[in-house]
């Protein structure tokens, strides 16, 4: 049941008062906003006060938005901890309807949003990382994110876009595909010969680490919790997929290489995986782990990482270069974001409730 409240004065009211006179006509917007952490019940659907876009912001009419893990994690104030209340979402796509000193051309546009939140003048920014960033913010983990009709954001953090995608699969792109690209890419610095092991295939990150592994030229082994989920892992990329919901699927991951293991783990599972993804890497091999879904405790046996010489490489989001790599993919049609489902804004309670049963194959879309 979705609780409809009025508008109460948030960090929005006080941004506004600051703002230069760009008001726009309509005062409020519907959004998704909780005031209190818990589960998907602490989500309102509420009048709140439209954003009013800072200097070097833009305001953009949110078309869609994907729900990722993250807005879980910040909604029960685990791992990330916004100030109440607060509206969730990292991933948008939309409409620019103001700039406010920044580049005019924008406006009337169609963009989809680089969520990381980063400095552009530090230098971990001026190198490139924008991902690890000193002044690194989170849109939707931090700051109100994409669970309304409008939201504000650096204009730097825009991108037009691809023509080929609809909104709604648009909005299904950054996070996940940025994360999955620069995990392979720039962390595991992935060989197409190699052969790469993606936990998890019906994860946001999971669906699309394969889709880019496969790109890439790899063997490409999924995992996953079911037979409906292992054929659409096949059917995106996926050479071999082992349901790892059994016993015994690390047998299976070394049978499926001769027993030799696999040069790359993506792993965002955590706790329920990361010792076995360990055993399943070959000599040499590198275990890349951006998440901890099932929990952020393991314990591994240290001797079968130097006697094999097997690396852990920890990746946080993606840099500005990854999420330019991934919408140029997405415009030539060499990746594709997966839709599991498409909810109106009001139901996303709903839409948390299935990522939550595990039972999504992608990504669920938002849609105001
Ligand atoms: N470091 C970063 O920058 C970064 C960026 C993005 C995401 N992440 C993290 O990466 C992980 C994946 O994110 P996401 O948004 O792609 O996830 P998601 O879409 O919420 O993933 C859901 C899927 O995870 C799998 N899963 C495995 N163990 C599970 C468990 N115990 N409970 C529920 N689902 C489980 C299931 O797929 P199967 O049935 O196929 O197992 C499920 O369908 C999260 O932990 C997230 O916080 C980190
Ligand atoms: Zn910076």
């Amino acid at each position: 049941m979705v609780r409809e409240t009025s508008a109460s004065q948030g960090n929005f009211q006080e941004k506004a008062s600051m703002a230069p006179m760009m008001q726009s006509k309509e005062s409020t917007m519907k959004a998704m906003r909780f005031h209190e952490f818990g589960g998907p019940e602490v989500l309102c659907y509420e009048d709140v006060p439209k954003p009013v876009p800072e200097f070097g912001q833009a305001l953009v009419r949110v078309k869609a938005a994907s729900i990722n893990r993250i807005d879980i994690w910040a909604e029960k104030g685990i791992y990330y901890k916004p100030s109440l209340p607060h509206i969730p979402g990292s991933d948008a796509a939309g409409v620019v309807e103001e700039v406010n000193a920044g580049d005019e051309s924008f406006i009337g546009g169609k963009v989809i949003v680089y969520p990381t939140l980063a400095c552009f003048h530090c230098r971990l920014c001026i190198e490139g990382s924008h991902n690890l960033c000193t002044n690194r913010k989170t849109l939707g983990a931090h700051v109100n994110g994409s669970y309304s009709e409008y939201i504000t954001v650096p204009i730097k953090n825009l991108m037009r876009m691809p023509e080929a995608l609809k909104f709604e699969e648009a909005a299904a792109l950054p996070l996940t595909f940025t994360t999955a690209y620069h995990m392979l890419v720039d962390r595991a610095k992935l060989q197409p010969h190699e052969t790469v092991l993606v936990l998890g295939a019906g994860s946001g990150v999971g669906s699309a680490a394969i889709q880019i592994a496969s790109l890439l030229g790899a063997n490409v082994i999924a995992t996953s919790s079911t037979e409906e989920k292992l054929r659409k892992a096949q059917r995106i990329g996926a050479d071999v997929a082992v349901n790892y919901a059994e016993e015994g699927w690390v047998d299976e991951v070394m049978a499926a290489t001769n027993n030799k293991g696999v040069d790359v783990v993506i792993d965002h599972i955590g706790a329920a995986t990361f010792a076995k993804s360990i055993k399943c890497l070959a000599k040499n091999g590198r275990l890349v782990t951006c998440g901890v879904t099932s929990g952020n405790e393991a314990t591994i046996d240290i001797r079968e990482l130097f006697s094999s010489q097997r690396s852990i490489l920890g990746s946080v989001q993606g840099t500005m270069k990854d999420f330019i790599a991934v919408a140029k993919l997405a415009a030539d049609g060499k990746i594709k974001p997966l839709l599991d489902s498409v909810y109106p804004l009001r139901d996303a309670r709903k839409a948390q409730e299935r990522l939550l049963s595990r039972q999504s194959f992608g990504k669920i879309v938002l849609v105001p």
